[in-house]
């Protein structure tokens, strides 16, 4: 696995494999890699002749509240995660490389409009302005074919797939189901802020999933009931403290009053100053 820090050398690397007809494949993070992200480099893997990893804490997706500054970084140990999963790049530029006007200075920005007005985008201006400039400016550098992203972040799906299908972007966007630990709590790279009574609370939120799934699953199609019963189990865990619990339409990300088909079951909650994001796709039956 080649380790790469220059965007230039990134796109001879594309060059030479697109000429030898190979697809590229993209999976952007943040690093501090988990089995989450691990699982779609893999899937990316078997797919894609091309893979390349990137990890990059993009400074315009933070807000000037949260947590870049203490975003956990361990370069050398994502190195070794990364190779284990026999991706071919990992693309780790400098903050002055991918904004050489500063620290997530630019003058060009893409917005997604209307997918962002709700949930996350709600709690966190300007966060979803951040992740698709950034990932366009990755699509780019990558030319990527197919690019990797995890339903963990469903409303970023949403937003990635939309920004692709309006600007014509040559790019398939690929989503891959939630990684749980063995306890239920999706895995996130903040989870490392948790401490154990927290960590032990949080586990109220897939349980609070699971509930509603099981509603869904008894014919339950009132949406404020079933927001209102996963809100109710997560106030009953005292070092909780709802953000939203939201029953949102999976494309457009509006709330639904009933639940018809397709829905999604999203939430943020915090435990102290963490906030963690977890939801729950119903196909419908
Ligand atoms: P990051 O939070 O590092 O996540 C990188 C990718 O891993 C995202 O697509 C995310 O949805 C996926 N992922 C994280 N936890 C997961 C889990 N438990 N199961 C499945 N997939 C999981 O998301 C970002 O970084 C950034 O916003 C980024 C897209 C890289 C732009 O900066």
């Amino acid at each position: 696995m080649q380790v790469i820090q220059q965007i230039e050398q990134l796109k001879q690397v594309v060059r030479d494999a697109k000429r030898q007809g190979k697809t590229v494949g993209l999976v952007p993070t943040m690093g501090y890699l988990h089995e989450g992200h691990l699982t779609l480099m893999r899937r990316a893997r078997q797919e894609q002749g091309l893979v390349i990893a990137t990890l990059f804490v993009n400074p315009l997706q933070f807000g000037p509240q949260e947590d870049y500054a203490d975003y956990p970084r361990d370069l050398a140990r994502d190195c070794e995660l990364a190779e284990s999963t026999g991706i071919d790049v990992l693309f780790a530029p400098a903050v002055d490389e991918m904004y050489p006007a500063g620290n997530g200075k630019t003058l060009t920005f893409v917005d997604v409009e209307k997918i962002t007005a709700s949930l996350c985008g709600a709690s966190r201006p300007g966060h979803f302005r951040g992740v698709a400039t950034v990932v366009t400016k990755l699509f780019n550098i990558a030319e990527a074919d197919v690019a990797y992203f995890g339903q963990k972040d469903a409303q970023q799906v949403a937003v990635i797939r939309r920004m692709a299908e309006d600007l014509n972007m040559n790019v398939k966007i690929v989503a891959v189901p939630i990684v749980r630990e063995s306890d239920g709590l999706a895995m996130s790279s903040r989870n490392k802020y948790l401490d154990s009574a927290q960590r032990q609370a949080a586990l109220v939120l897939s349980r609070s999933l699971e509930r509603a799934a099981t509603l869904l699953a008894a014919g339950e199609r009132d949406s404020s009931l079933i927001v209102a019963t996963v809100r109710d189990l997560i106030s009953q865990e005292p070092l909780a403290e709802i953000d939203y619990v939201s029953l949102v339409d999976p494309l457009t990300m509006e709330a639904l009053d009933r639940v018809e088909s397709r829905a999604l079951l999203a939430l943020a909650v915090k435990f102290g100053k963490t906030r963690l994001i977890d939801n729950m796709l119903w196909e419908g039956k």
